[in-house]
């Protein structure tokens, strides 16, 4: 999975401008600006991206045809089991299939909103004449070159496909802890997010993985990314880590007990629609981070605290004796139960976290606090405030 990197001439501009055309029948106009070159890159590398992971033994290079009215650009894509989908402009003489699209039609497919298709969506044709030149450096026969090429084809449909992997599914194709063995968060996450998976989201996650080395971690990043196919993945770590920067998926460094810093990211980058603090988990940042970070949060969105446990670890400036401590992340979430009910209290002066937020859902170990208008109203005055007047003795 995860192929090259873009073009250095595309821009999250770019790639938002096709996002948005897709989802409003504009994506003939997004082409002229963009050039067909251009655009053709972009969803070339988020078709590689996408490629399901590739089952065929054989390497299988598959030529890729995108046609815009006269004009054509020809990516190359190479695929073999156990190794990362790469594609080139380079040999596409090489390629034993051929799959053409027209290229308005393919954008629509990757980056509009994901609907089930009984129309084909793309041409296809077996490129004999570099068959014997593969099956010579195999040493195979045309017919098991032909199931290779089956499987490859396969992949690359597959991460057109409207029927997508499940968080499951995504949380160990990129190797997150999110799911089984340590954490069991990922079924909480698509619970709550799934209504969100079409739209075009902007996800901010505090805390990237892989500490100290540069260019580890980034598994929970992937994941966001391919599970909401429209969407735009932010990660911030206190460690720099550029090298895992990719089309829809940026990385920034800072330190989020840092105030100024989480300002200066949510005017570049926010609104959100998910905030994820997956960070140092020391009790004191959580606070701040929610404190810095929740007005950024988009009404209808999900603000997540992962790691509870550390409420009670005094080593991350938890408490495992005043439980009702509101120093810590568990007291945090404790006293928004009472934000959100600041109607019903005489003399509360609501806050934005209490006029802001409808929901609060908490599992073991994490915790999803949903952005709306909390504005019910209280209950109304003629309805008696002591059980004694309504319920019979
Ligand atoms: C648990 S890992 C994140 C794992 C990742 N979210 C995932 O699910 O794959 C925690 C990360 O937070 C980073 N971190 C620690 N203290 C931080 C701070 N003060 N500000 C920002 N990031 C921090 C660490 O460098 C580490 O990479």
């Amino acid at each position: 999975m995860g192929g090259e990197a873009v073009q250095t001439d595309i821009t999250t501009e770019h790639i938002e401008r096709l996002i948005t055309a897709a989802g409003s029948h504009g994506v003939t106009g997004a082409i002229k600006e963009l050039g067909v070159a251009r655009t053709g890159s972009i969803v070339i590398d988020e078709l590689v991206f996408r490629c399901e992971p590739p089952r065929n033994r054989h390497a299988v290079p598959v030529r890729i045809d995108l046609v815009h009215g006269t004009e054509k650009a020809v990516h190359v894509l190479r695929l073999a089991d156990g190794e990362p989908v790469t594609s080139s402009e380079e040999a596409p003489e090489d390629a034993c299939v051929r799959l053409e699209f027209d290229l308005a039609e393919l954008v629509t497919l990757v980056y509009g909103v994901p609907r089930e298709r009984s129309a084909g969506v793309h041409r296809s044709e077996l490129l004999l004449a570099a068959w014997p030149r593969l099956t010579a450096a195999y040493g195979i026969s045309d017919h098991e070159l032909m199931g290779s090429v089956q499987r490859a084809v396969d992949s690359v449909l597959g991460g057109l496909s409207h029927r997508r992997p499940s968080l499951n599914e995504l949380a160990v194709r990129y190797g997150s802890d999110k799911w089984s063995v340590i954490h069991w968060f990922t079924p909480h996450y698509d619970r709550h997010l799934r209504d969100l998976r079409n739209e075009p989201v902007r996800v901010l996650e505090i805390g990237i993985g892989g500490y100290a080395e540069a260019d580890s971690g980034g598994e929970s990043l992937q994941m966001w990314k391919r599970y909401f196919p429209r969407g735009l993945v932010l990660g911030v770590d206190i460690v720099e880590k550029h090298g895992l920067d990719a089309a829809r998926l940026r990385t920034v460094r800072g330190d989020q007990s840092d105030r100024a810093f989480l300002a200066s990211i949510a005017e570049q980058h926010g609104p959100f629609d998910v905030i994820i603090d997956d960070g140092s988990h020391v009790n004191e940042h959580v606070l701040a981070t929610f404190d810095a970070l929740f007005p950024h949060l988009r009404s209808g969105g999900f603000y997540v605290v992962e790691d509870l446990w550390t409420a009670y670890c005094p080593g991350f400036g938890g408490d495992d004796e005043n439980l009702d401590n509101p120093g810590t992340s568990l007291g945090l979430l404790k006293g928004i139960i009472d934000r959100i009910h600041h109607e019903e209290r005489d003399g509360a002066d609501p806050d934005h976290v209490a006029r802001n937020t409808v929901g609060l859902h908490v599992y073991h170990n994490i915790a999803f606090i949903q952005k709306g208008v909390n504005a019910e109203g209280r209950i109304p005055a003629w309805i008696p405030r002591s059980s004694d007047e309504i319920n019979p003795r």
